[in-house]
């Protein structure tokens, strides 16, 4: 083991603890920031993943709303509840947890949250926003990840930065904020042919596919900083990324583990997004 840990959650802390501040400091002028959560169905994991984003509201002092609609709810139900947010002053983030039942199209329900609460940043608008280097609110996972490269002091200038996944949520836009960054970013995907040719150039590689421990040791440039967004089972039903974390672990410089690394850190985000949004409607950023 030579790589030093990128500890997301001791990060993720600090962040939490500067949100708070911010938000006492807006409560205190009279807007107390608020945050509302869609959960649709039954999915334990989406419960869990939800939960936790509530505790963190509590303990930043942001004050959270939980809708929670059954597992037959249909599309139109939803895009009533999600207009009813966007009209509630006191709501200034919202957030539709996905995945959605299947009779429910998700991009329709992203396009109908006010791009001004779209604190995921999946509103086309906001998409559109960060691709022509004017982001309104940054997606919380890859938000986090620039955190992470920042706190490693990461030289993101001029570096050869790898992508693998290509999802609206991960992939694509963290190739937006790399290029912002002046990275030289290559995305690559299940599609990419010697996908490891790709990712042994990379200084920074980010894995965002889904699949268990994809990524090996050898696949890795030395010292390179590997960021792993992956949240999967291995063959022994135990947590794990994209990452083989034993064997890149020997080669890269920095490495984030899976549990511990980027997941606190997209939740400390979407607290960023919700003070954003709050600080936007009160007229003070
Ligand atoms: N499901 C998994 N990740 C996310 C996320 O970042 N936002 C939402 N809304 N749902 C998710």
């Amino acid at each position: 083991m030579s790589a030093r840990i990128l500890d997301g959650a001791a990060l993720a802390k600090s962040i939490r603890a500067g949100c708070a501040e911010r938000a006492a400091t807006l409560t205190a002028a009279g807007t107390q920031p608020g945050l509302a959560v869609v959960l649709v169905g039954d999915s334990p994991a989406s419960a869990v993943y939800v939960r936790h984003k509530i505790n963190d509201c509590a303990e930043t002092g942001i004050r959270s709303l939980l809708e929670r609609l059954p597992a037959t709810t249909t599309e139109a139900e939803l895009l009533a509840k999600v207009r009813e947010l966007n009209a509630d002053p006191t709501v200034h983030g919202i957030l539709v947890q996905l995945p959605l039942p299947a009779q429910i199209r998700e991009q329709t329900v992203i396009e109908a949250i006010d791009p001004t609460k779209d604190v995921d940043g999946f509103h086309r608008m906001n998409a559109g926003a960060l691709m022509v280097g004017q982001p309104q609110f940054r997606p919380c996972t890859p938000y986090g990840v620039m955190k992470m490269l920042d706190h490693a002091g990461a030289m993101i200038r001029g570096a050869e930065a790898v992508v693998v996944g290509r999802s609206n949520i991960v992939g694509k836009p963290q190739a937006m904020l790399l290029l912002q960054a002046d990275a030289t970013v290559t995305v690559c995907h299940s599609r990419t042919t010697d996908l490891a040719a790709h990712t042994r150039r990379a200084d920074i590689l980010v894995a965002a596919v889904g699949r268990a421990k994809m990524i090996t040791g050898d696949m890795i440039k030395p010292g390179a900083i590997v960021i792993d967004v992956g949240m999967n089972r291995d063959e022994n039903g135990k947590l794990c990324g994209d990452v083989d974390f034993a064997s890149a672990s020997e080669v890269a410089g920095w490495i984030s583990p899976v549990p511990g690394g980027v997941g606190p850190m997209t939740r400390a985000m979407l607290l960023v997004n919700t003070l954003e949004a709050a600080e936007r409607a009160a007229g003070r950023s």
